[in-house]
């Protein structure tokens, strides 16, 4: 079997059929599908600094099977995180995928990482895949949706009106699309405090600074990825305490929404922020946004702060999710 290499610099027909392939290959799961342009951002870009590459198996001229590597550079360096390993449904069963996997491990011993970590929904064909293949669940995630239109919004006005004195020590901004540069030192500060959000055992905090904030507001913009952001701020002295993001798909808008991370500070918790920010952010979005049909949410499903304020606002459960791991320094499966 011969696994190519996929350019992605520019990205081309492979990445193309590679964007073919995932969507074939997760056709039958609920939510939100993936653009080509969102696809080539994480699979040609992963967070800022990562060194990326993406290989493909093609069969008759097709993609039908394939998978992105991430290759962290500033943190987790004993990582490689395949973003999303498929195979197409009429070529399973043939050995692909494992094939698949043991490159993944090759590649990534190469770089001299000791473990991969994947994600893929906890129904269907993955959960016994990854174990055939090695890999152990190292956390448990869900998305939850929130239907728009039939959103109760006179309740959602109550609720943000019954949360805002316990909040009255803090003021609110918002922006729509990239983050003027003056906010970048603070964003990575609060991007810091995502780490406090439940997170596999051998994964560490993400290390963040202006610089990663601006790439990340860049690389947005230049795969069409429109965000509303807003920020919590101590009245008393501008001390940033939280943040939250949604974001809307422009390259090939399909009536949902993404919501993105939700942080409060450790020294800012307490005040209902949390809720707060959502739920102004959430009305905002949603008298600027009317097309918009749905949000759809990642959480932990051991993150029961954020999960609380989720089913209060209500979102309703989608679908389950695994990280896995597996080590790649011993041989294994391959
Ligand atoms: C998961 C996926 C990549 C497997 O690809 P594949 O080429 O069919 O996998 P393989 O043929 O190498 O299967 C290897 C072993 O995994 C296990 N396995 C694969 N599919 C399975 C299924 N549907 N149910 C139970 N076990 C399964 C079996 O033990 C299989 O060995 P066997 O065929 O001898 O019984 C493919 O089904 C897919 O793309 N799914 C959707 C995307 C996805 O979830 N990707 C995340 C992967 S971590």
């Amino acid at each position: 079997m011969d696994i190519q290499r996929i350019d992605l610099d520019p990205p081309g027909d492979l990445l193309t059929g590679l964007h073919a392939a995932f969507l074939a290959a997760l056709a039958d799961h609920p939510g939100p599908g993936m653009s080509l342009p969102s696809y080539t951002a994480m699979v040609s870009r992963g967070f800022p600094g990562d060194v990326m590459e993406a290989w493909a198996v093609v069969e008759d001229g097709r993609v039908v099977a394939g998978y992105g590597l991430g290759l962290p550079m500033t943190d987790n360096t004993h990582l490689g995180v395949v973003r999303s390993l498929v195979v197409v449904p009429e070529r399973r069963r043939r050995g692909l995928g494992t094939a698949l996997v043991a490159h993944a491990a090759d590649r990534a011993r190469t770089a001299g990482r000791r473990m991969l970590l994947t994600e893929a929904p906890a129904k269907g064909p993955a959960d016994g895949f990854a174990r055939a293949t090695g890999f152990t669940p190292s956390l448990g995630e869900a998305r939850r949706a929130l239907d728009l239109r039939a959103a109760d919004w006179s309740r959602v006005e109550r609720m943000l009106a019954d949360a805002e004195p316990y909040a009255a020590g803090y003021r609110l901004e918002r922006w729509a699309g990239t983050a003027a540069p003056e906010l970048h030192a603070d964003l990575a500060l609060l991007m810091e405090g995502m780490n406090d959000a439940p997170h596999g055992d051998d994964v560490e905090g993400m290390r963040w600074d202006a610089g990663r904030v601006e790439a990340i507001e860049a690389t947005n913009a230049e795969f069409m990825q429109q965000t509303y952001s807003m920020i919590a701020r101590r009245a008393a002295d501008g001390a940033v305490a939280g943040y939250t993001r949604i974001y809307v798909d422009r390259a090939e808008p399909d009536g949902w929404g993404r919501q993105a991370d939700t942080v409060v500070l450790d020294e800012h918790r307490g005040h209902r922020l949390g809720l707060v920010l959502k739920l102004a952010n959430l009305l905002w979005f949603r008298e600027t946004e009317p097309d918009v049909d749905r949000i759809i949410t990642w959480n932990a499903t051991s993150n029961a702060h954020m999960l609380a304020i989720n089913e209060a606002m209500g979102f309703e459960l989608v679908d389950e999710w695994t990280e896995w791991q597996r080590e790649v320094c011993r041989r294994q499966a391959e």
